[in-house]
């Protein structure tokens, strides 16, 4: 199925923050133990054929890389997150950014079989990270996916 990927724009900005409250727990996230709000970011939203939101990838530029800081389908396993990173990646060579990394949970085995099935390489794991991150969002649920608990930060990252 394709889906119309577009920059996000002044108008998605609540739409943003109401995603980011339902899916992340509070209207930011944490990167590199910084609150970092997506509807500051830059980002692409998916939009189905009636023009309805379906997903949403935020990203920030850092140190001459892309770092990918959320990502959301709605409907999951229709094509919608791959056409995001897909978006993403090319945005990153407009940008000229050599390296697209993305930081996740030892818990959410979906999103580590899906970036490593798009390429991406583990590069990193922060032991313990989230019981810190925990004191900066106590909004952080003690188990995650699969009712598993969430103690570490693993990046990937994609050379480009
Ligand atoms: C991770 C996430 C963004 C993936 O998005 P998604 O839209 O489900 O991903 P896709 O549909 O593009 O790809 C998932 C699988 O579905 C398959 N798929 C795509 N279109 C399909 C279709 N029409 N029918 C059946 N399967 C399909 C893809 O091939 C892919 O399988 P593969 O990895 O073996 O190639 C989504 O699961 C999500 O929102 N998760 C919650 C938030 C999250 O964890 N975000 C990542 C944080 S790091």
């Amino acid at each position: 199925m394709s889906y119309k990927i577009r920059k996000t724009e002044a108008n998605d900005i609540a739409w943003v923050d109401s995603l980011t409250q339902t899916h992340w727990g509070s209207d930011f996230v944490l990167s590199q133990r910084q609150k970092v709000y997506p509807r500051e970011l830059p980002g692409l939203v998916a939009l189905d054929e009636d023009e309805t939101r379906i997903g949403l990838l935020t990203y920030r530029v850092v140190n001459g890389t892309m770092e990918i800081v959320t990502l959301n389908a709605s409907r999951q396993h229709q094509g919608i997150g791959t056409q995001l990173v897909v978006g993403a990646v090319a945005e990153a060579q407009t940008l000229n950014l050599g390296v697209v990394w993305v930081v996740t949970t030892n818990d959410n085995l979906d999103a580590l079989r899906f970036w490593q099935r798009r390429g991406f390489r583990l590069v990193s794991l922060r032991p313990g990270a989230i019981g810190e991150a925990r004191r900066l969002k106590p909004t952080i649920p003690i188990h995650g996916c699969y009712n598993i608990p969430i103690h570490d930060e693993i990046k990937l990252e994609l050379t480009i």
